[in-house]
């Protein structure tokens, strides 16, 4: 977590800096901190809060410097405060450093220092790592470079990094090892950062950096990325980035979130771009198609993920066993790394992420990879780490999602996993052509169907909001193929609002959850007709008859649960299947509009962040 952002060029610092912190605060908005380097040494300012906090903490600062660092936080190591912001400088002041991730063996290195003299004044890991690389400054003479290798050999954990040195003060050195690092080129000028938000409006050409390399990038001369480990030339690798400003911006809505859920029909229409040729019979996905082998022949499918793209999988779960009928697990990732899991040559692994940098995924991804599974990554950011190691994969090309809660990166991994699935299940011959075209063509209807429902149903989401809003507690209920729609639904509600809810598959609620039902719970039910809709409204009784209220998501002419619910959101019918692509709009909506007219700050609600690059 955390994001770090850096320039060195001919333009001021500062403003790149804030504007690109500001970008960057999805991946974390605890404390933000930033240096720039002067010929006098370095002017530092740092807080605990947000990069507007920041911004008035710097008001003082000369900003004329060209050269400078900073950093948003996700505390790990160390509340947040202002002490344990980073940056953190050496002991001499002769070094400063920002760092994202976490130094596993600080606590030895801290020791080691100690003994040695060092004075540490925060409770950070990254206090410890700047001073370990001055150690190789004092003691071995290294210059910048070589210190900060030598650091990183020694280093257990994960990291990205920025570092300056007064002593050598036209340069910048970076390295990386498993959190995320772009370097912009510029004109005569460079750019770091944990993404290439930052700087997208200076350059389009930007070296990704790989795990395990670091660079030296000084003014005048070419990018020296060379391996940690070896020292070894690492020869470069120059992408032009797609990204544009725009996608960037929230383009007129309050916040990202409601522009993120607006975007939904253009954000599944691109993800389906290419791909689905309905009129030819086709789905085209050279990822799975160049691999057919390893898919056709894979005795299981394991999905692994976290929070929202694990319900995303859980969808996907039986959408590939209906269509295709392999069968399939879906695992939290952070379990399935630890548990000693039987993998074999024959598995498909398919890792399911939106940033494409959370740690447990990737790290669920190298363990299947090490038991020769063949491995295939579902991922939103283009050149992110799960990209990059996987055999094989598919972007989602839902374009970037910053706010915190994951919306329409969500809707986007349900309609390349359906595709997925419809694919497998034509070449495995167990979905017959009639029956692929029919679904085909209703999957290429959803981006209107999901137009429909965000024209048709803010005003009646809105009502609910406001009635429900005090509610301390929700319960949602969904089955078969809404039974993740309503974990998510949930997971939606508790992560901006802060209130507690839990969602469960319909039937289970008599196992238990039942005796939480009073007149002050509210019930959300996912009850819409394809599936198991009369069993759904036998546990629509059951809960009436416990005195809770209703919020039923039905489809258009439903009069058997409209009659019996207390509230209904209307969504136009679908296939079974891609229903949860239509549910999770007014979902998102109820808990969008319940964390706004409770003043929560939706996109970046409290002790989240939005690449989990952390274990
Ligand atoms: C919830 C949310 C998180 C992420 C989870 C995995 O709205 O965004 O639960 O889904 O942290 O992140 P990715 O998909 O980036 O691996």
């Amino acid at each position: 977590m955390c994001g770090i952002v850096g320039y060195i060029g001919h333009r001021e610092a500062y403003p790149i800096i804030i504007n690109g912190l500001k970008r960057l605060e999805y991946r974390g908005y605890d404390s933000a901190g930033l240096v720039l380097s002067t010929q006098n040494g370095f002017q530092l300012a740092k807080t605990k809060g947000k990069v507007v906090d920041l911004e008035e903490k710097a008001s003082g600062l000369d900003k004329t410097p060209h050269i400078g660092i900073g950093h948003t936080r996700w505390a790990t190591h160390g509340i947040p405060n202002d002490v344990n912001s980073h940056p953190h400088m050496s002991n001499n002041n002769r070094l400063v450093l920002v760092h994202n991730g976490i130094i596993e063996n600080y606590e030895s290195i801290k020791q080691l220092l100690i003994d040695k003299g060092y004075i540490f004044h925060s409770d950070t890991d990254t206090e410890v790592l700047v001073n370990f690389i001055q150690l190789f400054q004092d003691e071995k003479g290294l210059n910048l470079q070589d210190a900060v290798r030598t650091a990183l050999n020694e280093v257990i954990g994960a990291y990205a990094i920025a570092v300056l040195d007064n002593q050598d003060p036209d340069t910048v050195v970076v390295g990386r090892l498993g959190s995320p690092l772009a370097i912009g080129i510029g004109e005569n000028e460079f750019f770091v950062a944990s993404d290439a938000s930052p700087f997208i409006e200076f350059t389009k050409d930007a070296i990704y950096l790989e795990d395990g390399d670091m660079a030296t990038i000084r003014l005048g001369e070419a990018v020296d990325v060379r391996t940690i480990q070896s020292n070894e030339v690492v020869s470069l690798d120059i992408q032009e980035l797609q990204l544009n400003i725009e996608a960037i911006e929230k383009g007129g809505y309050d916040n990202f979130m409601l522009k993120e859920i607006n975007e939904q029909p253009r954000s599944i229409r691109d993800t389906m771009r290419g791909r689905l040729l309905v009129d030819e019979g086709v789905i085209k996905m050279a990822g799975i198609w160049d691999n057919q082998e390893r898919f056709l022949n894979a005795k299981r499918i394991i999905i692994v993920a976290c929070g929202t793209s694990y319900h995303a999988g859980l969808v996907a779960e039986y959408m590939i066993e209906d269509f295709a009928r392999i069968p399939v697990e879906v695992e939290y990732a952070s379990e399935f790394r630890y548990r000693n899991p039987i993998i074999k040559k024959s598995d498909v692994v398919i890792a399911i992420s939106q940033s494409g940098e959370t740690a447990d995924t990737l790290a669920a991804l190298k363990l299947a990879k090490e038991k020769g599974a063949f491995i295939f990554g579902i991922n939103n950011v283009v050149g992110s780490s799960i990209a990059r190691i996987t055999d094989a994969g598919a972007y989602t090309h839902a374009g970037p999602e910053i706010g915190v809660a994951s919306t329409k990166a969500f809707t986007a991994q349900l309609t390349i996993l359906a595709l997925i699935a419809l694919k497998l299940g034509k070449h495995k011959g167990e979905l017959t052509n009639e029956k692929f075209n029919l679904l085909t063509r209703e999957l290429e209807r959803i981006p209107d169907l999901v137009q429909q429902i965000l024209d048709s149903c803010e005003g009646v989401v809105d009502q609910i909001a406001e009635k429900y809003k005090n509610n301390s507690n929700a319960i949602y209920l969904g089955r078969g193929y809404n039974y993740p729609s309503a974990l998510e639904g949930a997971l939606k509600l508790k992560e901006i609002s802060y209130i507690h809810a839990e969602g469960y598959p319909a039937a289970e609620m008599k196992h238990g959850p039942i005796a939480l039902l009073d007149e002050n719970m509210p019930v959300i039910v996912i009850a819409t007709k394809k599936g198991y809709y009369e069993k759904v409204v036998s546990n629509i009784q059951e809960i009436k008859s416990r005195s809770a209220k209703v919020i039923a998501i039905v489809n258009e002419g439903d009069l058997q649960v409209t009659s019996l619910a207390d509230d209904v959101i209307i969504v136009p019918e679908t296939a079974e299947e891609f229903s949860p692509i239509l549910t999770a709009i007014p979902l998102q909506l109820l808990s969008y509009w319940i964390a706004v007219k409770l003043g929560k700050n939706v996109d970046q609600p409290r002790n989240l962040a939005k690449s989990v690059t952390v274990e």
